[in-house]
């Protein structure tokens, strides 16, 4: 197939549904053969006898492309780890890795147990650590064998993570985390040809499915804002290797809409070259918060 990932192995994480299995889709629609990822968990991590990686692979291969099916749990190092080698055992290389994969358990803070914490830092956070990690070891052994290649990785965030949204502290925390390890990333992987991006997403999926209940096509041109494959064209672009230069970055898709989002920085401030007494520490607060933007509002607040 020819388009702008012809000749590139992609793997994405938790691609049987929603945003990845579009991704995954898109990937495939642009020349990619696509490593299509997914435990075939249920909306809250657990258990589910679903096997919606193989209907994905089976979508794409019925399209003319081509796809092999990885059902293992990528917040594992052995998952992780075989999500790596199923790429190159089955088309002998690897260009780019999308991080997906998660899921919710939403609760307020104060009902948050231990475990829903626990669960979705793992999923989130270590299931993008450890496919960063094992991809990237392969990427550094390419190009220390003088191979450097041309690769990219895709992490998910969330408007969640950058702004807050009220009932999901563990999730929030968890987004958040992946757009420093995007930036990290981002400084740490250049000199071995890897650039890594991160996207804060929104669409329908059995995820938003109520947040988005309400939307549907626009009667007059039958675009439908909310559908998840309005948010895999930049993924995609990001995934080639036609966007060469683009790294460190974090962009907002949300149907026609791509936002490059801008992160912290320094704002107004004052040194005194001496320290402050906690009173004078306040009054000085006062002063400068008078003059600095107010931050976005934390999404439910
Ligand atoms: N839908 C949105 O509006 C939205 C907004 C912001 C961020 N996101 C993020 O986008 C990503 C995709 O979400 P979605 O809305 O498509 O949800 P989804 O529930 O439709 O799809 C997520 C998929 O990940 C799989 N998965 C979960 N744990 C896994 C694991 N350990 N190993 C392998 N696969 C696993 C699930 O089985 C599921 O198929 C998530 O990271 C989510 O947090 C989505």
């Amino acid at each position: 197939m020819s388009g702008i990932c012809a000749g590139r192995v992609v793997v994405v994480t938790g691609a049987g549904r929603g945003l990845g299995r579009a991704h995954a889709l898109a990937f495939a629609a642009e020349g990619a053969r696509v490593v299509v990822n997914d435990l075939g968990v249920g909306l809250d991590g657990t258990p589910h006898p679903d096997s919606p990686a193989a209907r994905v692979a089976a979508e794409i291969r019925e399209a003319g492309g081509e796809a092999v099916v990885h059902a293992a749990d990528i917040a594992t190092s052995e998952g992780a780890a075989s999500l790596v080698t199923t790429a190159l055992e089955t088309y002998g290389r690897l260009d780019t890795l999308v991080n997906n994969a998660g899921f919710l358990r939403d609760r307020m803070l104060v009902n948050l147990d231990e475990d829903d914490w626990d669960a979705v830092v793992r999923v989130h956070l270590k299931g993008h650590f450890l496919p960063l990690r094992h991809a990237a070891a392969h990427w550094r052994a390419e190009a220390k064998a003088g191979r450097t290649p041309t690769a990219r990785i895709v992490n998910t965030s969330s408007g969640a993570g950058l702004l807050g949204s009220v009932g999901q502290g563990n999730y929030s925390a968890s987004k958040a985390g992946i757009v420093a390890l995007t930036l990290v990333a981002a400084a740490e992987l250049a000199r071995y040809g890897v650039q890594v991006n991160a996207i804060a997403p929104a669409a329908r999926t059995r995820m938003t499915e109520r947040t988005f209940a309400d939307t549907m096509a626009a009667p007059d041109t039958g675009f439908d804002a909310m559908a998840p494959e309005n948010v895999s064209p930049l993924v995609v672009w990001l995934g080639s290797a036609a966007s060469e230069g683009v790294t460190g970055r974090v962009f907002e898709a949300e149907g026609g809409r791509i936002t490059v989002m801008e992160g912290w920085r320094p704002g107004p401030t004052v040194d005194r070259g001496a320290r402050w007494s906690p009173a004078e520490a306040g009054e000085t607060v006062t002063k400068l918060l008078a003059e600095a933007t107010v931050p976005g509002a934390v999404y439910g607040a």
